[in-house]
């Protein structure tokens, strides 16, 4: 049956598992199949041609190999450079793609001031460009490339993670709850929620911080629902496949989605 097939999961690497952990939370009858493109990143200081080569290559490899019944882009770099060529390209297959968190943010400051937090590739998108359009107004968004941040997470090299956050918070500006200070910081990179602890640490207390995997299980799940596809009595497997190392991707899912894998 057409409901007891994998969706599909992708990011360029360990980022993505913080989207299949909502996904998982938030469907816990579906089984997933993971993809993490460690051998070819990071994306997020990529050009866009190769980011939406990788994208469909590996989209393909679900779809052949795999049978997906939908599809994730768990990465907003993948997102900004080639959702729309997925979408065009496998019409027939749900697919949902990622982005900042722009507009709960501006809903939720009360300073009106927003920092973002991205890579490079998904900051210098036109996809975006339109979504900062949409929001201008509402709020002052500090955009802050993280150029090697992804890159020291999927590394775990913790020293370089809080080095690096110091680096780029300081950059945006002040943080904190007075007027004029920044108040909320959007994560708009999936690697960033697994650094969120030296983050609230080096932003401090007061500042809220938002990232979409949440939204995103919850829009996957309507998906499903409207296309007919939600898989009510599966076991919640996950299958996983890299470019990469694969132990460093079973010991990434292991720490960040914690308990079975199905
Ligand atoms: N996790 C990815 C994102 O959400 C990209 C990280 C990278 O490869 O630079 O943009």
């Amino acid at each position: 049956m057409e409901s007891g097939k994998p969706i599909g999961v992708f990011d360029s690497g360990v980022g993505g598992l913080s989207i299949l952990r909502a996904l998982r939370r938030e469907l816990p009858q579906e089984e997933f199949v993971y993809f993490s493109d460690a051998g070819h990143a990071p994306y997020g200081e990529r050009d866009d041609a190769f980011v939406a080569e990788r994208s469909r290559a590996i989209a393909l490899r679900l779809i052949d190999e795999h049978r997906i019944k939908a599809l994730v882009v768990a990465c907003n770099t993948a997102t900004a450079a080639a959702v729309h060529l997925l979408r065009a390209e496998h019409a027939h297959l749900p697919s949902i793609g990622v982005e900042p968190a722009l507009k709960p943010a501006a809903g939720m400051t009360r300073t009106a001031r927003v920092a973002v937090f991205a890579t490079r590739g998904t900051l210098a998108s036109a996809k975006f460009r339109a979504l900062h359009d949409s929001v201008r107004g509402q709020a002052d968004f500090v955009l802050q490339p993280c150029d090697g941040l992804a890159a020291a997470i999927e590394n775990d090299n913790q020293e370089e993670v809080r080095r690096l956050c110091r680096l780029y918070a300081r950059a945006a500006g002040e943080f904190g709850s007075a007027p004029g200070q920044i108040d909320t910081l959007v994560l708009g990179c999936t690697h960033y929620p697994f650094a969120i602890p030296v983050l609230a640490e080096v932003v401090g207390p007061g500042v809220g911080i938002v990232e979409t995997g949440e939204p995103v299980a919850r829009q996957a799940r309507r998906l499903l629902e409207v296309n007919g596809l939600l898989n009510r009595a599966g076991r919640g497997q996950v299958t996983l496949l890299t470019s990469g190392p694969q132990q460093a991707l079973r010991q990434a899912a292991q720490r960040w989605l914690g308990g079975s894998l199905g």
